[in-house]
């Protein structure tokens, strides 16, 4: 008989089942729990609460431990590349040669977006927020392809949609760059890497040669990769959220790119190179920066620190860390904002108030300057994050239409509003 969790309320006892997942987590099952009790449980932000049993990823936030599939990000970062990733985390295993050849067909052929959604682009204000276009066109590529809207019952028009996702998310984050700089939209080429393809599409014009560094062809197909998945982050979640109501693959992406805009979340990356950038030309001291961040009043928190999963070093940090080093030093590059962003780690983990909330580095701390050493401006970076995490987006959205009872997701609450009153005539009401 397994394990249980006794609950005695109004001297009446009541037992739960627990459930043990295969890396030895537990949970107690509650599902019955409003049934026999009228009780429901109360968890802000979810820190407590499971939404689902998952087979996708492992994260381990005391021991920085991060796998997809059961594979460590660190060796995927080193020998995969990022279709193969892609691949692993939504079809579970790595792909054969002939399902790798297949996938790599089907990015090549499905990289193009409609061309009436050109227009889109050059209507935009230069200015808009990459993301902002993004959550946009990803929602709008549905109508092109109506026929999706029902496919995820046949599988081969699911691979369809998932390659061509995967494929042109690449393609609309160039364009809006194009778009954003006023030049011509340079298009995917057939013979290119996923990667060499992304930053030939960015940096390559009708006008100056651009040949792609093989180096940073590297770095951008393991950012990517670490990027991938996080179990059941606020954007993932979201993603779960709304395909539960049977919507479709693209609108739960966008609905989840919204939530990773946000600078808790996947916006962090942006705001972490915005506060390097401000202490280098303001003169702040990282001492100064620290103390805003410690200072209740002040709503400032140092971007790229903490997480709510890991009290320990992120794992993906490291991994970015060892690929900048690496890099920057066979370059022979050196940005200033690296020896600040340094300076800010060195200085805040020997900071109490740091060390006593267990907040360090997570992914978001080194990822901008990586990016940045590629040329790809600050307001791409959390667009540079969306296309990295869609491949688990479209994995856990796969997982939950795949495990047989789709339920929709609908937490209680608790009503602390007015109680009943009744409507009363004003005189005074025109
Ligand atoms: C991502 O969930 C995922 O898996 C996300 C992600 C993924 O791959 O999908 O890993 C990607 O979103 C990484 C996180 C990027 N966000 C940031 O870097 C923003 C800065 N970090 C914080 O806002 C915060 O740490 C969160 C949002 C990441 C986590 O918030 P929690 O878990 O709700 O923790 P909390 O806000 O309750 O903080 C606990 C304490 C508080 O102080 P006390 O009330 O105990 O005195 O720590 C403090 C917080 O004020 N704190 C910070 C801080 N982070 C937490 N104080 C200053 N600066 C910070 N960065």
């Amino acid at each position: 008989m397994g394990e249980k969790v006794s609950l005695t309320y109004k001297d009446k006892t009541y037992e739960y089942p627990v459930i043990t997942g295969t890396e030895n987590e537990k949970a107690f099952d509650t599902s019955n729990l409003r049934k026999e009790t009228g009780l429901i449980t109360m968890d802000y932000g979810y820190q407590n609460t499971g939404s689902t049993k998952s087979s996708i990823t492992f994260v381990n936030g005391e021991e920085g431990i991060l796998r997809y599939r059961g594979y460590p990000i660190e060796e995927l970062a080193e020998k995969a590349t990022f279709p193969e990733t892609a691949w692993l985390l939504i079809y579970g295993e790595l792909p054969t040669e002939s399902q790798l050849t297949l996938f790599r067909r089907l990015l090549t052929e499905n990289s193009l977006v409609h061309e009436n959604l050109l227009h889109f682009f050059r209507e935009m204000p230069p200015s808009a927020h990459p993301m902002g276009i993004l959550s946009s066109i990803v929602n709008a590529l549905g109508l092109f392809t109506p026929r999706f809207y029902d496919a995820e019952s046949k599988a081969d028009e699911f691979d369809l949609m998932v390659a061509g996702l995967v494929s042109k998310i690449r393609t609309i984050a160039a364009f809006s760059y194009k778009a954003s700089i006023g030049e011509p939209f340079v298009y995917p080429e057939a013979d290119r890497s996923y990667c060499s393809n992304f930053l030939n599409m960015m940096f390559s014009s009708h006008t100056k040669p651009y040949v792609v560094n093989p180096l940073m062809e590297k770095a951008l197909n393991a950012l990517l990769i670490v990027h991938a998945d996080h179990e059941q982050n606020c954007s993932t979640s979201t993603v779960r959220m709304v395909g539960s109501s049977q919507a479709n693959l693209y609108a739960s992406i966008c609905a989840g790119i919204c939530a990773l805009w946000g600078p808790l979340h996947g916006g962090a990356n942006q705001a972490v190179l915005e506060t390097l950038i401000r202490i280098q030309k303001s003169g702040m001291t990282i001492k100064e920066v620290l103390e805003r961040a410690k200072d209740k009043k002040d709503p400032f928190k140092l971007s790229g620190f903490g997480h709510r999963v890991y009290k320990s070093y992120d794992p993906r940090a490291k991994v970015l860390q060892g690929l900048m080093e690496k890099i920057f030093d066979q370059e022979d590059y050196h940005d200033p904002l690296l020896d600040i962003a340094r300076e800010l780690e060195h200085q805040a983990l020997r900071d109490e108030y740091f060390m006593e909330r267990k907040l360090y580095p997570n992914v978001d701390f080194y990822s901008g300057i990586l990016y940045r050493a590629m040329g790809i401006p600050t307001n791409m970076l959390t667009v540079m994050f969306a296309i990295g995490r869609l491949p688990g987006w479209i994995a856990h959205w796969k997982e939950m239409h795949d495990d047989g009872h789709l339920k929709i997701n609908r937490p209680r609450q608790i009503y602390t509003g007015p109680n009943e009153r009744h409507w009363v005539e004003r005189k005074d009401r025109t």
